[in-house]
């Protein structure tokens, strides 16, 4: 038994690389699958739930408020997640994954990449916010980050993700911010974005 409710879909190319799927509040281990077939044809994927229920919907950490998060459990969660990404990987004999979250599965990420770096290849971060106020030391190198922020989105600053973008990059990750004329929501040029990039 592996620690996260999740979903695997094994790869049917093996020299994609798997993708760990992580959802935005509200979502479940379901909502993202059709993503990463889309934007990784191919590649193994692992979709796990978030374990936190705020007024029933799912999330991978606690918040106090929209876009103010309790660090103390944005620790906890990161390090519990990979902890379950070591697991899967034993399990189900993957190389470490590419990241790809969406809003609160983004924050989550990026707070994996920061306090575990081992645990993932690389990341897609789709409207992304600092998931920590104060970055840890970190070695990134070599990582690659994609970045897509909406420049209309109502829940993030856009000060927030070139923060985000910044920390990342200071610590060698070879970050893509893209700033779309979108809100928080996913649109077309998302999809076009993931791709190209995925087949880089
Ligand atoms: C978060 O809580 O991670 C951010 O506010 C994004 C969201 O999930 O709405």
């Amino acid at each position: 038994e592996l620690s996260f409710i999740h979903r695997y879909e094994p790869a049917t190319d093996p020299s994609r690389p798997p993708l760990l799927l992580l959802h935005g509040t509200g979502g479940d281990e379901n909502d993202l699958l059709g993503l990463g077939r889309m934007i990784s044809p191919g590649s193994a994927l692992l979709s796990p739930r978030g374990k936190i229920l705020e007024n029933g919907m799912p999330r991978f950490f606690r918040r106090l408020a929209e876009g103010v998060f309790d660090e103390e459990d944005v620790r906890f969660r990161a390090n519990e997640l990979a902890d379950f990404v070591a697991e899967a990987r034993k399990a189900y004999e993957l190389e470490a994954p590419i990241a790809v979250g969406f809003s609160n599965g983004a924050n989550i990420a990026a707070g994996m990449m920061m306090l575990r770096p081992e645990a993932l290849s690389g990341a897609a971060l789709l409207r992304a916010m600092v998931p920590l106020s104060q970055s840890p030391a970190v070695d990134l190198a070599g990582k690659p980050v994609l970045m897509i922020s909406g420049a209309m989105d109502p829940i993030i600053p856009a000060e927030n993700s070139k923060r985000l973008a910044a920390s990342l990059s200071a610590s060698g990750a070879e970050v893509q911010h893209e700033i779309l004329p979108a809100g928080h929501n996913l649109s077309q040029t998302d999809l076009q974005l993931l791709v190209k990039w995925f087949g880089e």
